[in-house]
């Protein structure tokens, strides 16, 4: 999820993409680059790692001369680590293109094969990189005049599978820069006399508040005297919609919700669809992003740990029922601060899967050293392309989440849980593990994911309203059994963390064993009821409700469309639609994340900053 900014217009470049980028900056700020078209006609690029300081503080040393369009960058890596090279723009072998771009192209890697296979030299380990080179052999062959940049745009999205944002300037137009999208934002503003390119409006907010949305698989060019012009891949002639930003540039960067957590919320669907990019094509072909491990490291693992801290642990304990059911290895999970002062039963046959999203969680870096002095293989699952934690782990499955700014983690796991869940399909496959038909089943259902999430988002109007009526609330219970009772402790959690009110978490049956004496006239309890299909299990959570209520419990079931059975103890019904039992959570944690936020801002609470935490927890 990175930022991105393009510019043509009479002001000064530098000033303007450097102005959009800081504005950006949340979308990733792992590195960040410029590359402006000099007057003289040719691209001059800067770029560096690390924030946007680092590469304004190059610029200051080095300026860059006059120039008459420009874009920029700022990253959160996907394929290959946060550095210098793999910062963008990236530049065409005859360094007269340049590209940004946001998103995965999932076929770089044959592209590339093709590019080399010309002699191609690449100079960064990028998806991106290939862009550059197959838009400057397209240019070439390209009819010259006006729309020449655009036409070779065309041609190399045609070629393209996956998502993405493009922006590409070119050393021999002066006054016109491309940009094109499939899966992935873009927009154009349009200022007097000058035009703008962003992943968002925040790129030029402070600059023109009209602004059009592009469609998909869309190619624009704006161009200082033609203006802009729209066309999908194949050249037929598109209207974009037009809209004013009624934003100020705070709401912007917010996309115009209250707080970055709803924002990143609302993105969950897109964060696992991205996720899920490129790793899914038929069984048999799953595959981690960095492997220092051979399949044979593999085979002989006979014990999974998963260890982790807070909401990444939760992701933990719903991955222990996939892994195990897929798998058959045992598997523990266990949060990351106890781990290592237990002195766990670790060699090399061990496999500790490590999660993060920040990638430099103090508690779960030092659990993966523990595991790594007892000769134990990590395999990390973080949202942080070059941290730390990936850094030091054998093998590495990134979730494409993009940064996550709110203190409290929503698309971060979510994220987790479907890598989760890849990572238990990769070893039941390098471990010859095959339900054929079951694990096919589940890759299809992997793929309904960011639409059912998607449903789920469109029908939170009812339990905002909720939230609203609970702001009240003393405390409240989570009740769920099997892959519901993790999420239980998650809903809890995020109450607590986010409006301050006492909650636990319970495995549902559980509760008759002590917690139930707790519960009085009007407790709110908050019961993840699984899916029909588990009739036994199903069975068990609408007792498990009855039980509740008949103690004067204010019951609030999330159950799946058509669930009937528990209409009838249930004060409010959050409906989810239906998902295999093992993958429901992705769905039924959604309901719980809205909730927690809902309530802590009607408690006039600080959503995204809650009192006493921090984002990235680097002390022990
Ligand atoms: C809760 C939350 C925390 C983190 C935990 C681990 O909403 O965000 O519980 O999940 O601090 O952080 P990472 O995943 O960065 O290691």
């Amino acid at each position: 999820m990175c930022g991105i900014v393009g510019y043509v217009g009479s002001q000064d470049v530098l000033d303007v993409v450097l102005e959009g980028l800081r504005r950006l900056e949340y979308r990733g700020y792992d590195s960040a680059g410029v590359a402006l078209r000099t007057d003289a006609g040719e691209l001059a690029v800067a770029k560096k790692a690390g924030k946007l300081a680092n590469l304004e503080k190059v610029l200051g040393e080095h300026p860059l001369p006059p120039a008459t369009l420009g874009i920029g960058h700022t990253r959160w890596a996907t394929h290959g680590g946060p550095t210098d090279r793999n910062a963008h723009p990236h530049l065409s072998a005859d360094g007269k293109v340049a590209v940004i771009h946001n998103g995965i192209i999932e076929n770089f890697a044959s592209l590339r094969a093709e590019c080399e296979a010309q002699g191609i030299e690449f100079a960064s380990e990028t998806d991106t990189e290939v862009t550059a080179h197959l838009l400057a052999a397209a240019y070439a062959e390209a009819p010259e005049g006006p729309g020449r940049l655009a036409e070779a745009m065309r041609a190399v999205c045609r070629r393209l599978e996956g998502a993405f944002t493009l922006v590409a300037a070119h050393a021999d137009e002066s006054d016109t820069l491309v940009g094109a999208r499939r899966n992935s934002p873009l927009v154009v503003g349009v200022g007097d006399g000058e035009y703008f390119l962003g992943s968002d409006v925040a790129a030029f907010i402070a600059h023109t508040r009209d602004a059009l949305e592009l469609g998909q698989d869309q190619v624009v060019e704006i161009d200082r005297r033609r203006g802009v012009t729209v066309t999908d891949f194949a050249g037929a002639p598109a209207e974009p919609k037009a809209f004013r930003v009624d934003w100020d540039a705070a709401a912007a960067e917010k996309g115009g919700y209250p707080w970055f957590m709803l924002k990143e919320i609302a993105e969950q669907p897109q964060a696992i669809a991205d996720t899920l990019l490129g790793r899914l094509g038929r069984y048999g072909e799953l595959v981690l992003d960095e492997v220092r491990l051979s399949d044979d490291d593999l085979r002989v693992v006979d014990k999974v740990f998963v260890v982790a801290c807070g909401t990444a642990y939760h992701a933990g304990l719903i991955a222990k029922y996939a892994i195990e059911h897929w798998t058959r290895l045992p598997v523990e999970v266990e949060v990351a601060s106890e781990f290592r002062y237990r002195d766990p039963v670790l060699d090399r046959s061990t496999l500790v899967v490590v999660i993060s999203q920040s990638g430099e969680t103090m508690d779960t870096l030092m659990a993966l050293r523990h595991a790594k002095e007892q000769s134990a293989r990590v395999l990390a699952i973080c949202n942080a392309n070059g941290s730390t934690i990936p850094r030091e782990s054998d093998a590495v499955l990134y979730t494409h989440a993009g940064p996550e700014v709110a203190v409290a983690s929503t698309k971060g796991f979510l994220t987790q849980l479907v890598a989760c869940y890849l990572v238990g399909l990769f070893l039941a496959q390098v471990r010859g593990i095959k339900y054929e038909d079951e694990i096919s089943s589940i890759v299809a259902d992997l793929r309904t994911l960011p639409e059912k999430v998607a449903t789920v988002l469109e029908q939170m109007e009812p339990v905002r309203e909720l939230g609203r009526s609970l702001a009240d609330a003393d405390r409240m219970l989570f009740l769920g059994r099997h892959v519901s009772f993790p999420v239980a402790l998650e809903g809890a959690l995020k109450l607590k963390e986010l409006a301050y009110i006492h909650a636990e978490g319970f495995a549902a049956g559980e509760l008759k064993h002590g917690p139930i004496a707790v519960i009085e006239e009007g407790t709110p309890v908050i019961v993840v009821v699984p899916p029909r299909a588990r009739e036994l299990l199903h069975g068990k959570v609408v007792s498990n409700i009855q039980e509740v209520r008949a103690r004067g419990a204010r019951t609030i079931v999330i159950a799946e469309e058509g669930d009937e059975d528990v209409v009838a103890y249930a004060d409010h019904v959050i409906r989810v639609p239906r998902t295999p039992t093992l993958l429901a959570p992705v769905v039924t944690t959604v309901p719980l994340q809205v909730l927690a936020c809902e309530i802590a801002d009607t408690r006039g609470l600080d959503v995204d900053q809650p009192r006493n935490l921090a984002k990235s927890v680097t002390v022990e």
